[in-house]
């Protein structure tokens, strides 16, 4: 891996954070809202808060020995390959997205676990990186090892593909925007993606699992379902709590279970 910097004090530009402050972090947990950040490290062992830096709010914890980051990433993919760039520098390797997403799958309930298998690259970011036939797949290892954590908590959960958009109107197919009008080219859209068995719209995930691999990191994603689309087009504010607890949970007990059988690589 190339371009780490060496002076640890060295703050990176948009996150506020240099690489003495991580504490030899290597693996982040990356909620989109900076008011997910505390309630996550609280499930960490010696949670502390490092900074806020404009959407970039950071805390560090935990897991036995293991220090993990815990870094939000605003929301879209724009601010969040910001997160990867200037992580990676500071010796970030393992970044696990903690999201919400919506469902488009009629089998998919409100406060299920989407873990994703790859992602469509309905943004515009990752083609800044790399073409757009370069897929969007996460680290198998960091994958299975949220699946196997999801799995000892038997909380209900799905694999499959998710469909990153640049946008939670249009992209995701919403008519209660401000206009009410989605373009032709979008029209359909969210039946297309049924058809083809998308499970879910967020906005991170194919950014994250694309600069990622280009960057010979490994990143996952594990998603909690706050709104049906099959239904509605409302997010269901009532399952925040149990969502944001199943995700720390979970990512708590994978960097176990992943630190356990590939420890970390220098
Ligand atoms: N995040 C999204 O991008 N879409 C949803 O429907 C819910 C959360």
């Amino acid at each position: 891996m190339t371009g780490i910097i060496a002076d640890t004090k060295a703050m990176q530009y948009h996150i506020g954070l240099s690489a003495q402050m991580l504490c030899g972090a290597q693996y982040v947990f990356l909620p989109g809202d900076p008011d997910r950040v505390n309630p996550i490290a609280a499930f960490l062992d010696d949670a502390r808060e490092l900074t806020q830096h404009r959407e970039y709010r950071s805390a560090l914890g935990y897991v036995d020995d293991i220090p993990v980051l815990v870094m939000s990433t605003g929301i879209g993919a724009p601010s969040t390959v910001i997160a990867i760039e200037e992580l990676a520098r500071l010796g970030v390797i393992h970044f696990i997205r903690l999201g919400t997403t919506g469902a488009i799958q009629s089998h998919v309930h409100l406060g299920d676990l989407i873990i994703s298998e790859g992602a469509v690259r309905l943004e515009g970011t990752s083609g800044h990186y790399a073409p757009i036939e370069y897929p969007a797949v996460p680290s198998l290892a960091l994958t299975l090892k949220l699946i196997e954590a999801t799995k000892l908590r038997d909380y209900p959960y799905q694999t499959g593909i998710t469909c990153s958009s640049d946008s939670f109107w249009p992209g995701q197919e919403r008519y209660d925007s401000f206009s009410g009008y989605v373009p032709r080219h979008l029209q359909g859209s969210l039946e297309e993606w049924q058809r083809l068995g998308v499970l879910n719209f967020e906005m991170e995930s194919s950014a994250l699992f694309t600069i990622a691999r280009t960057f010979g990191l490994h990143a996952a994603s594990l998603c909690g379902v706050i709104a049906l689309r099959t239904q509605s087009e409302a997010v269901q504010q009532n399952v925040y709590a149990q969502v944001k607890e199943r995700l720390a949970i979970v990512a708590r007990e994978a960097v176990r279970l992943h630190h356990q059988a590939h420890g970390t690589p220098l």
